[in-house]
């Protein structure tokens, strides 16, 4: 895959889990694959653990599979579209095991519900990602030969008691889902239908999670929601205390209980909204350390009518004074975006603005889309879907050139300092490289020597690409 393909599909890629668990033959196998955003990567962390009390062992090889779940994406078309490929895969594996149980997770069982099964023959199950604890159940009903379907949304299901099984064994890097849901509406996005009302998980168990992951050798949580600024505990949507017995929590103080676990837990977030970002996060950034310094804050259009038509709450200005923000308390901290290009009627006019902004924010990194409709939605209802498809296509291609431009110029500042890197593990391109990322979240790769994962070593930058950094330990 080239790189600018990378940039685009990397949200959507399929991705099978790891064994995890010690291998025991008569166990029954459960393989999960997964797609979309690191949500549903941290949802399949939840499945494999209510199917783990159910006696099921995730497997890395689907031909050993006695359940295969496929955790999708709605987010735009394409990824829908990967899934039915998929989907189409299982077939001859079908006719060659009748018993196998093949069910669909996640966005887009929760957006075509039981037409799923009508739609697509193959499959048995269908659970919406509220209904997770329900799916013991589900398989036993297939078992008797009927199909499955739970698509209920909760106010309340945060899963917060449930403790993931990590499928990455001996991992450094964890995601921590903090909230689900959202209660946005951006008129193009699918994600309010897909995965209901924003709620917030008790902090107790967050940190207990964070803690726990530490004791075990990981050393970096990501904090997960869609939108972490609303993150609000004992405090109602209009700001109210709900138990005044209780104490309140904001993001910006979980986070800064999550940084006390230690300081040699690294602690990342996503993904911030530009119009609830607060200074008071951005400050407990700066006091800590161990905050990194990396700040993902999707823009989608840099011109303020497109943003209203977006239903996303801010102009550009607004934004742009959030970007300064974020520039003035923490001055060496990395941005990156997402980007929509050809929303409904942007003109010619609209996405240079995008352009422009683009220049002013300099972001070091950036994930760009066409836009695509998505049924339900504010924009189907409201606006029609006119940018032609090539246009769309020139204006992503004018997008993706300018941020790789911005992004290798971001590493080439990088060439020649002294980065603290936490180490992944090996390199992709040979066993006598490691890997890991600065704290602005930039990739780096280096000779091993005798250093190894899960350690923090300084590595003197020599050389870069758009992507990755180049250097030796020091
Ligand atoms: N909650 C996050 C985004 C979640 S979806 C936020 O508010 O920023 C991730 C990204 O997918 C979005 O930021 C947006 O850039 C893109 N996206 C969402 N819906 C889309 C659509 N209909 N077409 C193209 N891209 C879309
Ligand atoms: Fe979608 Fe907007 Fe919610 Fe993000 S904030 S998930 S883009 S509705
Ligand atoms: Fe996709 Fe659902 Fe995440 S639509 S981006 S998997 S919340």
């Amino acid at each position: 895959m080239d790189s600018q393909n990378k940039i685009i599909d990397e949200s959507i890629q399929g991705t099978a889990l790891e064994m995890t668990q010690i291998n025991n033959p008569e166990a029954k196998k459960l393989y999960l694959e997964s797609y979309g955003c690191q949500m549903n990567f941290s949802d399949s962390e939840v499945v494999a653990s209510i199917l783990s009390d159910e006696g099921y062992q995730t497997t890395r090889n689907i031909d050993d599979a006695d359940v295969i779940l496929l955790n999708t994406c709605s987010i735009r078309d394409n990824a829908e579209q990967r899934v039915r490929n998929r989907l189409t895969e299982f077939k001859i594996k079908k006719e060659r095991n009748p018993d196998l149980v093949v069910g669909i997770l996640g966005c887009m069982a929760e957006r075509l519900k039981k037409n799923l099964l009508e739609e697509e023959k193959l499959v048995d199950l269908v659970a919406g990602p509220d209904a997770y604890r329900d799916l013991p159940n589900l398989i036993v009903e297939v078992g008797t030969g009927q199909k499955a379907v739970n698509v209920l949304l909760s106010r309340d299901e945060t899963y917060a008691d449930i403790s993931p099984v990590r499928l990455d064994q001996g991992g450094i890097s964890a995601f921590v889902t903090i909230m689900r849901g959202c209660d946005n509406m951006c008129s193009f996005c699918v994600v309010p239908f897909t995965r209901g009302r924003e709620r917030s998980r008790d902090p107790q168990t967050i940190v207990s999670e964070c803690r726990d992951l530490f004791e075990r050798g990981y050393r970096e949580v990501t904090l997960l929601g869609q939108n972490v600024d609303s993150y609000r505990w004992n405090i109602s949507a209009k700001g109210e205390i709900k138990n005044p017995d209780q104490p309140t929590t904001n993001f910006a103080q979980l986070m800064e209980m999550v940084a006390l676990v230690s300081p040699l837990l690294r602690v990342r977030f996503s993904t911030s909204h530009p119009k609830d970002m607060t200074d008071e996060v951005l400050e407990i950034m700066a006091k800590y350390e161990n905050i990194c310094p990396y700040i993902h804050l999707p823009v989608q259009s840099g011109n303020t009518d497109v943003l209203y038509r977006m239903n996303r709450g801010y102009s550009r200005e607004w934004y742009l004074e959030r970007i300064e923000a974020i520039k003035r308390i923490i001055p060496d901290c990395a941005i990156s975006t997402d980007i929509i290009t050809g929303f409904c009627g942007e003109t010619e006019e609209e996405h240079q603005d995008t352009l422009s902004l683009m220049d002013l924010v300099q972001y070091d990194f950036a994930y760009m889309f066409k836009y695509s409709e998505r049924p339900k939605t504010l924009a189907e209802r409201r606006y029609e879907d006119d940018v032609l498809e090539e246009v769309k296509g020139r204006r992503l291609n004018e997008i993706i050139e300018k941020q790789l431009a911005h992004s290798l110029a971001s590493n080439q500042r990088l060439v020649g300092s002294v980065q603290k890197v936490l180490i992944e593990g090996p390199s992709k391109r040979s066993d006598e490289h490691l890997c890991g990322r600065t704290a602005s979240n930039v990739m780096v790769v280096f000779a091993k020597g005798s250093a190894q994962k899960g350690q923090y070593v300084n590595v003197q930058i020599s050389d870069c690409t758009s992507a990755t950094l180049i250097g030796e330990i020091v």
